[in-house]
């Protein structure tokens, strides 16, 4: 199929309602821990994205039947007998390093193909492996594979990660519930989209407790005490803060729905501190703005801090902003590419190594973009909103990867945005 790209028309609308998707990086996960329940799981509230369609056939490729209705996926893994994922799947998508863990745990083995970096950084599995070697994994690798055995059986132990990586803590999680023995993950990662895991670990029988705190404790079971279960994924926070970002960026009022809004704290009181009147309810957040944008000052860092995945979306609304704002990526090592692309449509942004330097200006002009990674790709949507003229975004492969339906929701919202042959 030739590229297709979006054509956004700036007219500087968006308001009405949105609903968000289940999120991505809950409902892959959730996916790979079917592997534990022999026999069809169901999960649901699942976005109807690219990177699903990767897992599902990484899935298949083991064993698994994967059917979909809509938003629920039915994963039958009674049949799973392969514990090798190949490479060309895992290169199109990283986040197939998460069947390492329910691998493992289920087998005490596997081979996957070792994960390359992508634009945003290195991605390395470092803290995966030294994590899994306390649980008694040994891991070898050959021609690209990762080789991991278990020859003495997984036991418990008390794992401290270096860093609170999300994916570490999950593929730790994912093969200490079969563990002999207790398990503690230390300065574990505290994401929504962890205690989403957890809860659907303890549906299928494990026992973990702790989920959402820097320490998760896994009391191990015997593989044949799991069974299949039925989960609905909690909704996409990063869809719901991009969403609100382009209430702010064009005044509103917006509303999203199907997100808690717990999951994003820190995101609303840094759109508070920038000028935008914010309202919540139960599964929902408003959000209006009528006087200027003001400056902020942004620090990623793991949750509760300010999630990196809005970074590229707080950027564009920093560019607009009425003085000097600064930004600092303390998560990814390469994650600031979107600036260019930005600067491209007359934003003023410095760059010195992990700091943004951003002077607000009054105004963005339309041109033809290119989406860097997912959640840039995004964000230049939402600049094509705002901007005067035509903005052509490229490359909405990325963007595809991580947004249901993108600009279907951004139209339904008054935006001008189609997507065309290119
Ligand atoms: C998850 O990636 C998300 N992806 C990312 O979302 C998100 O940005 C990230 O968590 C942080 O919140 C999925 O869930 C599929 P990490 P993950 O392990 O698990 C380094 C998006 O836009 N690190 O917390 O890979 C790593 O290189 C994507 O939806 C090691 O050095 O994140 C990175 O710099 C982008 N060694 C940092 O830690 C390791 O063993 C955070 O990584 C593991 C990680």
């Amino acid at each position: 199929m030739s590229e297709e790209i979006i054509v956004v028309e700036g007219n500087g609308t968006l308001t009405g309602e949105v609903r968000v998707s289940g999120a991505k990086n809950s409902a892959l996960k959730l996916l790979a821990a079917t592997l534990l329940g022999q026999g069809p799981s169901v999960v649901r509230n699942v976005p109807l994205i690219s990177d699903i369609e990767v897992m599902s056939e990484v899935l298949r490729t083991l064993g698994a039947a994967v059917t979909r209705e809509g938003h629920a996926v039915t994963v039958d893994t009674a049949d799973v007998s392969s514990f090798e994922t190949p490479y060309e799947l895992v290169s199109k998508m990283r986040a197939s390093i998460s069947v390492l863990g329910p691998l493992i745990g289920r087998f005490g083995r596997a081979r996957v193909a070792m994960p390359g970096g992508c634009q945003i950084g290195a991605r390395k599995i470092d803290m995966h492996l030294a994590g899994l070697e306390h649980l008694g994994v040994e891991f070898t690798v050959d021609h690209g594979y990762l080789e991991a055995n278990a020859p003495d059986g997984l036991h418990g132990a008390e794992v401290m990660l270096t860093f609170p990586s999300v994916g570490a803590t999950e593929n730790l999680l994912m093969a200490a519930v079969t563990a002999e023995g207790t398990t503690i993950i230390e300065n574990a990662a505290r994401e929504p989209e962890i205690v989403d895991l957890c809860n659907m670990l303890n549906e299928m029988g494990c026992k973990v407790t702790g989920g959402g705190t820097p320490s998760i404790t896994i009391e191990g079971v015997d593989l044949s005490e799991l069974h299949p279960c039925d989960h609905v994924t909690v909704g996409d926070r990063i869809e719901a803060g991009t969403f609100l970002v382009g209430g702010a960026l064009t005044g509103g009022p917006l509303k999203v729905t199907g997100i808690d809004p717990r999951f994003l704290r820190m995101a609303l009181m840094k759109l508070r501190e920038m000028g935008c009147d914010v309202e919540t309810g139960e599964d929902w957040i408003g959000i209006a703005r009528t006087g200027e944008l003001r400056p902020v000052e942004i620090q990623t860092l793991p949750h509760p801090g300010f999630p990196t995945d809005l970074q590229a979306q707080f950027m564009l609304l920093a560019a607009l902003a009425d003085g000097n704002s600064v930004i600092t990526e303390n998560v990814f090592e390469n994650r600031f590419m979107f600036a260019a692309e930005l600067c491209r449509m007359g934003a003023n942004i410095t760059i010195e190594g992990h700091h943004a330097f951003i002077q607000g200006v009054k105004s963005l002009q339309g041109a033809p973009v290119s989406s860097t990674d997912l959640r840039a790709g995004g964000a230049l949507v939402l600049a094509g909103v705002i901007a005067e003229g035509q903005t052509t975004v490229h490359e909405i492969r990325h963007i595809d990867r991580g947004y249901e339906d993108y600009a279907g929701k951004l139209q339904s919202l008054g935006a001008d945005v189609k997507r065309v042959k290119a």
